[in-house]
């Protein structure tokens, strides 16, 4: 029997990959198939940050699937929310997590939440206090929007482009490689797609400067090396993605060495196909050659943003009928 999800807020949550990879393929092929599925379901979705791959494509996904959708800038437009159970409010937050997540579960039957890590205090970082309390009192499915330690959904369009890029029956090498940036960036896109691509047995290997570990519940199954141009050589896709320091954390690293991908380096790899989620640093996380070449997935990795979500808010709206 299909065994449905409860919640999307990990790879963690997925019963059998390959069935949601190959549902996926169904979804992108006749996207209307299972428009009456979502008649009468309201989406909701909460922002804490900016986004426009994920506000737009989720959105799309579930009027793909007949769904209302209601979207909400938290941070703009919601009252201050107290995360802690039995706190005592005399400060400066005016409504409880328990109250306004159990509103939000009235009006809606799926609730998304973007949440990124204030890469201030890693321990609070990891608990993902939103997240869990949303999920805790709101009594109906969630969906990760970015969290602060995961981005399931942007995973699940990489691990769907990687499929259609990857017609062998071995698994390719796929390279995690650490990019520069001129701010501190959070761990969660980083984790997430070594968590899914080790969950989807691909040949995995992550590179990065020393102190630029990441998390090891994440990494685990991973070759990590700091040698980037021994990652590369006969790479089949180069992931190319800032993060900051997990260990020191929060911290931007400043490398002695060149980290910035170039076009002679690709010739070290298997004709690899580059990838980055996007918003992109132009020429500082990757250059206009690299992104504009005929190797990029970018695009494709934006266009299976909706059919990641729309696979996704599928299933959970299934789980709702039951
Ligand atoms: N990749 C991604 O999540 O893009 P947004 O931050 O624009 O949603």
């Amino acid at each position: 029997m299909n065994k449905l999800m409860k919640h999307f807020t990990s790879v963690k949550d997925v019963h059998d990959l390959p069935l949601l990879l190959g549902k996926a393929h169904a979804h992108k092929h006749n996207p209307f198939q299972f428009r009456e599925t979502g008649k009468n379901k309201t989406l909701g979705l909460i922002f804490l940050n900016p986004s426009l791959r994920t506000r737009l494509s989720t959105q799309k996904a579930a009027m793909n699937l007949g769904m209302q959708v209601m979207v909400m800038n938290m941070d703009k437009e919601g009252w201050a929310l107290e995360l802690q159970d039995g706190a005592v409010m005399n400060g400066t937050t005016v409504e409880h997590i328990k109250d306004a997540a159990a509103v939000m579960g009235q009006y809606c039957d799926v609730i998304g939440l973007r949440s990124f890590a204030a890469l201030k205090n890693r321990v609070e970082d990891n608990a993902e206090l939103l997240l869990n309390q949303l999920k805790k009192y709101a009594q109906v499915p969630v969906i990760s929007l970015e969290s602060a330690t995961l981005h399931p959904l942007q995973s699940l369009a990489d691990m769907i482009t990687i499929t259609e890029h990857w017609k062998r029956s071995s698994p390719p090498k796929v390279v995690l490689s650490w990019a520069p940036h001129v701010k501190p960036l959070p761990q969660a896109v980083a984790n997430s797609f070594a968590e899914w691509a080790i969950h989807s047995k691909l040949n995995l290997v992550i590179t990065h400067p020393e102190g630029m570990e990441l998390d090891e519940q994440f990494s685990k199954g991973a070759t990590i090396t700091n040698n980037q141009q021994e990652a590369l050589q006969g790479a089949d896709f180069v992931y190319v993605k800032n993060w900051s320091s997990y260990h020191d954390y929060g911290k931007l690293c400043s490398p002695k060495e060149n980290w910035l991908l170039t076009p002679e380096q690709l010739t070290l790899t298997n004709e690899a196909h580059i990838m980055h989620c996007l918003p992109v640093r132009r020429n500082v996380e990757l250059s206009d050659a690299l992104l504009d070449s005929s190797r990029s997935l970018i695009q494709q990795q934006a266009a299976n943003r909706v059919v990641a979500a729309q696979t996704v808010l599928h299933e959970l709206i299934q789980r709702t009928h039951e």
